[in-house]
């Protein structure tokens, strides 16, 4: 096996890291308009409980998802980052940074801070938002990082123990973009009417794994770091090319500090 995939993670081009830095995008709405809707209720379904890995559907609440999903195409200013390789053969999907003073954006943030519970951590990497059309995949990789990232602003050791992955919206024609987890294999109830994102994908040594299709508003959450510290490659990850159709995810990432 070679180790060439481990070191991969997934990072945003071009971004400061750092809060403040923005401009005011979205002005002329007051947070006094829009009221965060706590309630709208989310369901769970484990996927897997060892690495733990959950199926969220209605993460989002439809306020939100459509609010996120009118953000414009020319504010797609940046690129997720896997490889180079990636962005030279221009199948990185195309990312625009939030304003993180925005209402919905602090919406979304406290409900993953609540999800999260005793896993918490005060502080998450900016929101933002990838956009998905064909051809663009995101090639294998683990959301955490064998060193440690550095906060900006604090110097703090940080590392992406916990990944939520929002499927803002999935266009109605969507084919492909599921999430793809090569080294999981599928749950037993897969295939049923009941929860049509999870889906069976053979993985290269043809066994079958665990995919998860985008549904609007749904979400996956899992956890990229073992107890020790080190990375649990078993929550590896690809996002398969979308083939038509689109879709728009979002990364929620909170910053687990090291020290
Ligand atoms: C998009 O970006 C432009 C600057 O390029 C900004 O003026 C505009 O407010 C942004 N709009 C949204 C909806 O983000
Ligand atoms: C495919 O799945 C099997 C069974 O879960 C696993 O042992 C194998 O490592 C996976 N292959 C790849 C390339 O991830
Ligand atoms: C997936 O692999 C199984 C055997 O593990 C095989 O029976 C099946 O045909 C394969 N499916 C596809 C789409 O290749």
């Amino acid at each position: 096996m070679t180790a060439s995939w481990s070191i991969i993670f997934i990072a945003t081009l071009g971004i400061l890291w750092s809060y403040g830095s923005h401009s005011e995008w979205f002005a002329g709405r007051s947070a006094a308009d829009i009221r965060c809707n706590d309630d709208h209720g989310y369901q769970i379904e484990f996927l897997s409980q060892e690495p733990l890995l959950i199926h969220i559907q209605n993460f989002l609440s439809t306020n939100e998802a459509t609010y996120f999903t009118s953000i414009l195409a020319e504010n797609y200013t940046h690129r997720l980052y896997v490889n180079d390789d990636d962005v030279k053969k221009a199948v990185a999907p195309r990312l625009a940074v939030l304003d993180q003073e925005d209402v919905f954006v602090k919406c979304v943030l406290n409900r993953a801070q609540r999800f999260l519970g005793s896993m918490g951590s005060p502080d998450f990497e900016l929101l933002s938002l990838a956009r998905y059309g064909v051809p663009h995949q995101v090639q294998i990789h683990s959301d955490a990082s064998h060193e440690p990232f550095v906060d900006s602003k604090s110097q703090r050791q940080y590392n992406r123990r916990t990944s939520f992955f929002v499927y803002v919206h999935a266009s109605d024609d969507l084919e492909g973009g599921e999430t793809f987890f090569p080294r999981l294999p599928p749950p037993p109830d897969v295939g049923l009417p009941a929860n049509p994102a999870v889906v069976s994908i053979n993985n290269s040594s043809g066994a079958p794994a665990l995919g998860v299709k985008p549904i609007s508003r749904s979400a996956v959450f899992w956890l990229s770091v073992n107890p020790d510290g080190t990375l649990d490659y078993n929550t590896i990850h690809e996002g398969l090319p979308v083939k038509k159709g689109e879709k728009i995810g979002m990364n929620i990432w909170a910053k687990h500090y090291i020290d």
